[in-house]
């Protein structure tokens, strides 16, 4: 008997830009809206959020991954003054502040962040070497308090130690 192809199976098509292991995160996004175009604000918003902003070829995977024109997705990530296209900081450390993160210290990570750099999540440092941001769950809540620092998820993270993790990259 002939089945649908569930539309899950879409993300085997489309290949994420690199092996960065955000785009998993990313894919999940899409996945939990069924693939559908209604999901495109919430995707973006997800690209955003673990990669500083949105660049040309995330747009196009994003575009493929919904079937949705790239025009109309530069239209949105154009539109929205929250979404921008151009790149910050040379390295990126995500906080994950969702709740298992947060009922395990992601404040005080947060605040070791703004102590030693000056800058909080949104925010890139003056000599544009480091953009912090924060994230609602990224579903590795059993390693939590959980960051993402270029690409790398990092959990039970304690504030000297993050600290420590992020003079090692800059
Ligand atoms: S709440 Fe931080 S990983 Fe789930």
């Amino acid at each position: 008997m002939l089945m649908d192809r569930p539309r899950t199976e879409r993300s085997a098509v489309v290949a994420p830009p690199d092996d960065d292991k955000r785009w998993k995160i990313i894919d999940v996004t899409m996945r939990r809206n069924g693939y559908s175009g209604h999901a495109l604000i919430e995707t973006l918003h997800a690209v955003q959020s673990y990669f500083g902003y949105l660049e040309d070829r995330s747009l196009r995977y994003v575009a493929m991954s919904l079937q949705l024109p790239l025009s109309k997705v530069y239209g949105v990530a154009t539109f929205y003054h929250l979404f921008t296209l151009k790149p910050q900081g040379e390295h990126t450390c995500v906080v994950c502040t969702g709740t298992a993160c947060y009922i395990k210290g992601s404040r005080d990570l947060v605040a070791a962040i703004e102590n030693r750099y000056g800058i909080k999540p949104g925010q890139t440092t003056a000599d544009d070497a480091l953009s912090v941001l924060s994230a609602r769950c990224i579903g590795s809540c059993g390693v939590a308090p959980t960051v993402v620092l270029d690409g790398d998820v990092l959990g039970e993270q304690t504030p000297d130690g993050l600290i420590a993790e992020i003079e090692e990259v800059l």
